[in-house]
């Protein structure tokens, strides 16, 4: 990431509408020249962003790390419009409490920001606030088997694969294989599981 272009920022509750946009943005090459990388119809993934769904994002960014189902969103911005997300990085907490030592990530970037270590650096600063402030034991993610660039990029991040679903997803006819990658921070941390 060029540092003095781009920044990090994490989302909140005024900055949901904007990453909503961005979000229908960031999917509108999915399955261009055979890449998929939503589980999503291209058509189903342009609804109309409704208040409903603003409500729900906005509480699940606020939610405690304590409760089910919280989340937390760093975005990209670029300096000549920082109100635009770029580019956006999700982590999901557990969905009962018993899950909640792990979370799950998901990610995107618009396609004109790709390819430029912007992805690298939203999955540094989330990775480093899961260890360190959010004191997480486990980061979970799923990652279509075609997808090589992001499968790269979680690797080095040390993601290790521990499992596949083929056929999980047919998206317009096509099987799409997931590919399940996990992260040990205690093993980071130097503690025993
Ligand atoms: C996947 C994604 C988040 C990565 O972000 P990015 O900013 O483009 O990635 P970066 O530039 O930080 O790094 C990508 C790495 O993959 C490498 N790479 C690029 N294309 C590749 C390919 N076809 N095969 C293997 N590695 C590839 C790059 O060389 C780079 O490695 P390097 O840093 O060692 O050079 C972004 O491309 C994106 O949003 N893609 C569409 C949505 C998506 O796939 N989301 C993830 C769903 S799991």
């Amino acid at each position: 990431m060029n540092a003095a272009e781009y920044s990090i920022v994490v989302a909140s509750a005024t900055d949901v509408r904007s990453l909503a946009e961005h979000w229908q943005r960031e999917v509108v090459d999915n399955g261009r020249d055979g890449l998929w990388f939503s589980p999503y119809d291209p058509d189903e993934d342009a609804k109309p962003i409704t208040d409903e769904r603003i409500a729900q994002i906005s509480a699940a960014i606020e939610r405690p790390l304590t409760e089910p189902m919280w989340q937390r969103v760093w975005t990209l911005r670029h300096r000549d419009a920082p109100e635009r997300v770029l580019g956006s990085l999700s982590l999901h907490g557990g969905r009962i409490v018993s899950e909640l030592h792990r979370c799950s990530l998901g990610m995107g970037i618009e396609p004109e920001h790709r390819g430029r270590r912007n992805g690298t650096a939203l999955v540094e600063a989330a990775l480093a606030w899961a260890r360190a402030t959010a004191q997480l034991s486990w980061v979970d993610l799923g990652v279509f088997a075609g997808n090589h660039r992001a499968k790269a990029l979680y690797a080095r991040a040390g993601f290790v694969v521990v499992g596949e679903r083929r056929d999980a997803f047919r998206v317009r006819g096509v099987k799409i294989t997931d590919v399940t990658m996990t992260l040990c921070l205690d093993e980071a941390r130097g503690a025993t599981t």
